[in-house]
């Protein structure tokens, strides 16, 4: 996947809350930039050591129904490279090198839909469902949405007064459930975490229909797994969960155990009409060792999320780490994702379009 690459200048920088901005970008004067409610961009920035450039995906917070401007809201993490730097350095004209949208997480509105969303968010995990709520809400008028948004405290929830706005907007269409884990003592909505009993209280309260209802989930990862045992007890299909992970899990202390199936090999990458072939060593991923020798490829999240690095695996065997980036069909069509991806037999040879 060749992917374009943009220098977007800043339109305007809005502090939504102390630990999290939005970055409203205009788009290029020589073209529209499409995206879909729920994508993401990637952000190239020099907040690496000694000014080496870092790249870190964002989901679009604005709406491509809605919003003229392109936005994304980023939270700190603490220690975090990229979030801190754009919370503390972006300002209004400047100009931030970003790769096109990508994302299978999304929702494309259809106006003779009448439908029901579920969206479950928690904290920086409101971006896509802030997207996708106000497309549908826009594009589908008979269509209803739920979100179920967790955080610790009421300062700590981003787009607290837009989300009032868009409830007097569009009325019984959208109902919010807010979660907080450590209120003040004057709050009077729900406290505690989206888990499994609360997630399985909002929906029934939410008349939710578990036959046809769609259900999106963006947060930690156990208040998706949470979330989807939930769903599990009532038979919800797998192809009517959507989830976005923002991070990949956490990797255990304990020490990994050595894979015997992996061993040094020579893979050959078909990209852009130049052929690379070059050894993968057992710890490396294919992408991993790419890099190392500067050959180019494309990549955002390095981590089995994006699809930035999607490519076909015409020859040989490989063996991913983490396969939830893809879906079965894809992964039955030999697609692979480089970033993740491991040869395990000679001959390898990966296409990437
Ligand atoms: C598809 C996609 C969309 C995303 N959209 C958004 C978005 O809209 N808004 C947003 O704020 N972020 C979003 N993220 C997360 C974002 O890409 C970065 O991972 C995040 O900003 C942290 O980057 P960093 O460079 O600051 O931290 P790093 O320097 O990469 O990490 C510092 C430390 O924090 C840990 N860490 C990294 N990310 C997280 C996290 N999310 N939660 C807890 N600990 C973490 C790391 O393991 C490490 O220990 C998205 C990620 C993906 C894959
Ligand atoms: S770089 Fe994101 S899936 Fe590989």
């Amino acid at each position: 996947m060749s992917l374009k690459t943009y220098f977007l200048q800043v339109k305007e920088v809005v502090q939504e809350t102390a630990d999290s901005v939005t970055i409203y970008f205009w788009h290029p004067l020589s073209e529209q930039i499409k995206y879909k409610a729920g994508q993401f961009i990637t952000i190239i920035v020099p907040a690496g050591e000694g000014g080496k450039k870092v790249r870190r995906s964002y989901s679009m917070s604005t709406s491509p129904h809605s919003d003229t401007a392109i936005g994304v809201t980023v939270k700190r993490v603490e220690g975090g490279l990229v979030s801190n730097y754009l919370n503390d350095n972006v300002k209004v004209g400047d100009f931030l090198e970003v790769l096109e949208p990508l994302g299978n997480f999304f929702v494309e509105p259809d106006a003779d839909k009448t439908r029901h969303l579920v969206l479950f968010a928690a904290g920086s995990g409101i971006t896509p469902m802030m997207s996708i709520a106000k497309s549908v809400l826009k594009m589908e008028p008979n269509s209803r949405v739920t979100l179920i948004y967790g955080n610790r405290s009421e300062e700590t929830i981003i787009f607290k007064s837009k989300l009032e706005e868009l409830g007097a907007q569009y009325g019984s269409r959208l109902a919010v459930h807010h979660l907080l884990s450590r209120p003040s003592s004057v709050w009077v909505g729900k406290c505690g975490r989206i888990n499994q009993g609360a997630a399985i209280r909002i929906m029934k309260e939410a008349d939710t229909d578990f036959t046809k209802d769609n259900f999106y989930l963006c947060g930690p990862v156990g208040m998706m797994e949470d979330v989807i045992a939930g769903l599990g007890i009532y038979n919800v299909s797998k192809d009517r969960i959507h989830r976005e992970n923002f991070h990949a899990p956490m990797v255990e202390d304990e020490p990994q155990e050595a894979d015997d199936s992996l061993q040094t090999q020579t893979v050959k990458v078909k990209y852009n009409g130049d052929e690379y072939e070059f050894e993968v060593q057992p710890h490396q991923t294919i992408l991993e060792a790419a890099l190392d020798l500067d050959i180019d490829l494309p990549y955002s999240c390095q981590a089995g999320m994006c699809t930035a690095c999607m490519g076909t695996c015409t020859e040989g065997k490989v063996k991913l780490d983490e396969e939830d980036g893809l879906t079965e069909k894809e992964l039955k069509r030999g697609l692979i994702l480089t970033c993740v991806a491991h040869p395990i037999s000679k001959g390898v040879v990966i296409e990437i379009d």
